[in-house]
Parts: C-alpha cells; sequence; structure tokens
C-alpha cells in the first residue's frame, strides 16, 4: 500500500477522507494524521481528528498536532459550515490513545527524511500551513515527497468563501504558495470538482442503513452538513470535497483534469486566495499542478459506501 500522511482540519468531509482511507488498508497506510487550523480552532480539529480514528477503529495512528494560525494573516474559521464543533451532526467516542508527541511540522519532516525518497505521499485537506511551514523549515524534505494531493482552490466555479477564494486556499494563500512554488508533483482537486462529488439523500440512507457506528455517525454529520447545502444551493444535494482527494489516490481513473501553471493571488483585495489556473497556458509558464475538474460521481459514491462498510 501507498503510505500516506493526512493533514486536516475536520470538518465533516474531513472525516469521510479519513474514514475512506481507513476502509482502504490495501491500497493505502496512513502512517500518521497532523491537525491544522481551519474549519475550527486547532485543539478541536486535533481532537476530532482524534475521535474520527477512534471511530474507524483505528487509534493507533498517531494524530500530530500542527500550526494554530496560518503563516502570515489571522485565522478564519467556518463554524457556519460545520458548527461549533466542526464535527456536529455526531457523537464520536473519545479518544482512547495519546495525542502524539511532538509538532505536526515535526512529525512530517521527520517521516519524509527517514523514508526512502519518493515513498510518502502528502494529503492535504485542509488550510496548506504545515506543510509550507515543514517546507520552509527543512527544504531538503521537498525532492522526497512523493506527491502533494491537494482539497483546494477552484477557478471555473468561482469561490466559496470569496467569490473568486476557495476556502482552504483563502484561509493560508502564503501557505499555498509555498507550496505551489515549491517544485513538488501537485494534484489540486478544486471545487470545480468537488462541486460534482454530489452526495444524494438516498446515498445517505444506504450509509445509515450500514448499521455499523461509521455509518450512522457518518450519517448523522453528513446530514448536519448537508443543512448547509440545502440553504446555499437550494438542493437536497451537496458535494464532500476532502473524500475526493482520498478517492482519486485510490482510483485515478475516476477523475480527469489538466496538467497547468497554476499560481495563488497574494495581494489582490478582490481575489486574493485565488487559484489562478493557466488552464490554457496563454503565460506559457511551465505546468506545476494537475488540476481535476471532472469526476465520476455514482462510481466514486460506491466506493466509498464498499470501503467505509468495512469500518466498525
Ligand atoms: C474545504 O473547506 C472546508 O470547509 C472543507 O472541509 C473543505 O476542506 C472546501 O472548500
Ligand atoms: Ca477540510
Amino acid at each position: 500500500p501507498r503510505k500516506i500522511i493526512i493533514d486536516t482540519d475536520p470538518g465533516q468531509d474531513d472525516a469521510f477522507a479519513i474514514l475512506l482511507a481507513l476502509g482502504s488498508p490495501e491500497d493505502l497506510e496512513v502512517i500518521g494524521v497532523t491537525s491544522v487550523a481551519g474549519n475550527v480552532p486547532l485543539a478541536r480539529t486535533t481532537l476530532n481528528a482524534q475521535m474520527v480514528l477512534e471511530l474507524g477503529g483505528r487509534p493507533d495512528i498517531p494524530v500530530y498536532s500542527g500550526c494554530a494560525r496560518p503563516m502570515v494573516r489571522a485565522l478564519f474559521t467556518a463554524e457556519y459550515v460545520h458548527g461549533d464543533s466542526g464535527l456536529d451532526g455526531c457523537d464520536l467516542p473519545s479518544p482512547t490513545a495519546p495525542l502524539g508527541t511532538g509538532h505536526g511540522v515535526d512529525f512530517i519532516i521527520d517521516s519524509l527524511m527517514a523514508a526512502e525518497p519518493g515513498t510518502i505521499t502528502i494529503c492535504t485537506l485542509g488550510p496548506m500551513t504545515n506543510l509550507a511551514m515543514a517546507m520552509v523549515k527543512q527544504p531538503a524534505i521537498v525532492p522526497r515527497i512523493a506527491e502533494v494531493v491537494l482539497m483546494g482552490g477552484g477557478f471555473f466555479e468561482g469561490g466559496n468563501t470569496t467569490p473568486a477564494a476557495e476556502f482552504n486556499i483563502f484561509v493560508d494563500p502564503h501557505a499555498a504558495h509555498v507550496v505551489f512554488t515549491a517544485g513538488v508533483k501537485l494534484t489540486m482537486v478544486p471545487i470545480d470538482c468537488t462541486y460534482k462529488a454530489l452526495m444524494t439523500p438516498a446515498w445517505l440512507g444506504e450509509l445509515r442503513a450500514l448499521g455499523t457506528r461509521t455509518g450512522v455517525q457518518g450519517a448523522g454529520m453528513a446530514e448536519f452538513y448537508q443543512r448547509f447545502g440545502n440553504q446555499k444551493f437550494g438542493t437536497d444535494r451537496y458535494p464532500l470535497h476532502d473524500p475526493c482527494v482520498i478517492g482519486y489516490l485510490l482510483q485515478p481513473a475516476l477523475f480527469s483534469g489538466r496538467h497547468c501553471h497554476v499560481a495563488i493571488d497574494l495581494v489582490s483585495p478582490l481575489t486574493g486566495g485565488m487559484t489562478v489556473v493557466d488552464w490554457w497556458n496563454v503565460t506559457k509558464n511551465p505546468p506545476n499542478c494537475t488540476v481535476l475538474r471532472e469526476l465520476d460521481n455514482d462510481a466514486f459514491y460506491a466506493l466509498m459506501l464498499e470501503r467505509l462498510a468495512r469500518l466498525p
């Protein structure tokens, strides 16, 4: 199996990403989870990550607490989407395992420096602060990273936090800039793609009908999160963003996109935090990122259900 570190700010959709990875041990080995401030402050994303691992029956996977704020900007959170806990709508088991010792940034650095180069993939599901800080602190990690797959950004659909910026990039655009200019193999799953990963009430019903605690609590959190979709889009369908990252690692053929140059707008008062995608290569800048735009929604949700069904 491919070794991954999940860097995350759970978040209901982050929780689904973690659970999808836990349900896929033949494909993915989660060597650790690092938490970051994002959807809610750090103390809560850290606890949430621990509780999701507990729910998935894998308290043995260590959680390392990462950065409490973005590199430059003040923290902006999203309780309005995820609820005050970040994981409203469910009742998760308390952690039985202690928090990993050491900082999340150091866990990323130490793991990459200790492993064979090209064997660890980093999945970022929140603001990219931890990975960027790791690259700044120890640049030697950059060529050792197999690939970075991130949920964030959006260009064709616009933004979900400002008219131009998606939440994860908006919260820490400087961190995104560090990663996008590092020269690492990069795949981005923007809202242009995740807005097509629509969870339906029927799927939610099937999840709950699994009757397992993962199925029941997963359905609870998904239902809470979907209520926000009803307010926003006026439909009964809502996208689960972050599990698309894991879905892509599991079955890349379900996704399509294009390798192009992407730059982060760091300065504009109107479009700061925007991922500027040069889809038509008009700048002639060398491509630095594979930008996913399409996915097979039915196959993706079938895969999720199959994998979640394996968990306790
Ligand atoms: C992203 O923002 C967060 O609210 C979600 O967890 C996801 O990572 C979507 O824009
Ligand atoms: Ca997230």
